[in-house]
């Protein structure tokens, strides 16, 4: 069994090659649930995720979001290498591992600027058997197993390279993706990550890690909206009300649009200027992806100030998952060439 996770600071989404997982990179104490059963059907969509680590138990995602009194949203790198990361990926398998025990490889990505300083540790954090408890909503527990036989460490935009370059199954597909010269900007949640793929394989020189990330155009519009209505409201609950353009607050409705189109196209032209000067000397590009799930709202706002040609993405499939969609398959094609 094989499974992609990508650890991002705003969303961990996962695949197992049929199904997609992503929840928020959040997790808390978990605390006794009094009412387990829900009162309205409406909340029967949310997502339990809740484990338990040597006798620590978590919740995590939404469910922390909304129970846990103290909660873990990191935007710290090491510590979440160090912590964050296994929890998250545990917390992932529990979802998409169906037996108690289970052998398993996995493919992760790290960030850019952290691939090599922190590609060793996450491996040999992740690969080992992994016992812990995996609680569902009813709180019915089950105790997993899970050997990790195998994880191979990318960097994290390579993933987008990765699921254009290779089939469903793994087997290359897309020569121009294996002959070209191409550059990816990978929009989150905190950061912005660069890359070029050259010929399939990845280039440190044009790589780069900036704080960029979509949360920086968030946190602009949260601060607009505190000095207009006085509350505080936290940025990663902010998607929703900026895609739809407005939010109620104490039953007020406020125009989001003006203040959004601002900070995106601030955003957008820092994050274009880093790709253009990053990559001067690099005019042998043959084309520039934008991916990420910053990269959904962004790309029509950075597209118009590269220098280069830009390859739309595929609408297929949620911007935020390409990469773990690519993980997945070059897990398979790893792990197929070595087995034959
Ligand atoms: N359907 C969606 N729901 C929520 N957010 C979405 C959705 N589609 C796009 N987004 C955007 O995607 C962003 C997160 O993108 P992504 O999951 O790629 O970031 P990340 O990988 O967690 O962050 P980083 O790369 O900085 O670690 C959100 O902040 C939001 O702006
Ligand atoms: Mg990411």
């Amino acid at each position: 069994m094989l499974i992609g996770i990508d650890i991002g600071f705003g969303f961990t989404k996962a695949t197992d090659g049929k199904d997609f997982l992503v929840f928020k990179s959040v997790y808390g104490e978990s605390v006794d649930l009094q009412f387990r059963e829900n009162l309205l059907q409406t909340e029967k969509n949310d997502e339990h995720i809740q484990i338990e680590i040597d006798d620590t138990p978590y919740f995590v995602g939404e469910l922390a979001e909304r129970q846990s009194s103290s909660r873990s949203f990191t935007l710290d790198q090491h510590q979440f290498v160090s912590s964050s990361s296994k929890i998250l990926a545990l917390a992932a398998l529990s979802k998409l591992v169906h037996e108690p025990k289970q052998s398993i490889k996995l493919v992760v990505g790290l960030p850019i600027g952290h691939y090599r300083q922190y590609k060793k540790e996450l491996k040999e954090t992740l690969q080992t058997t992994h016992n812990f408890t995996s609680v569902d909503a009813n709180g019915v527990r089950t105790e997993m197993q899970i050997a990790v036989s195998d994880v191979r460490v990318l960097p994290q935009p390579i993933g987008t390279v990765m699921d254009r370059l290779l089939g469903a199954t793994g087997i290359p597909k897309n020569q121009r993706f294996a002959s070209d010269k191409i550059g990816i900007i990978d929009v989150g949640f905190r950061t912005t990550d660069y890359t070029i793929s050259d010929k399939g394989r990845y280039s440190e020189r044009g790589s780069l890690t900036t704080r960029n990330g979509i949360s920086r155009a968030f946190t602009k519009i949260g601060a607009k909206l505190k000095e207009a209505c006085n509350i505080d409201i936290e940025i990663y609950r902010l998607f929703e009300a900026i895609d739809s353009g407005s939010i109620k607050i104490r039953g007020k409705s406020y125009d989001l649009k003006p203040i959004t189109e601002r900070s995106f196209q601030q955003l957008a032209t820092a994050i274009a200027t880093d790709a253009n000067t990053l990559w001067a000397d690099d005019w042998d590009m043959d084309a520039i992806m934008i991916t990420g799930g910053g990269g959904a709202v962004l790309a029509p706002y950075i597209e118009k100030q590269l220098e280069g040609v830009v390859i739309p993405i595929k609408q297929d499939l949620d911007y935020r998952l390409h990469n773990v969609r690519g993980y997945y398959k070059f897990g398979l094609y790893t792990w197929r060439t070595k087995e034959q």
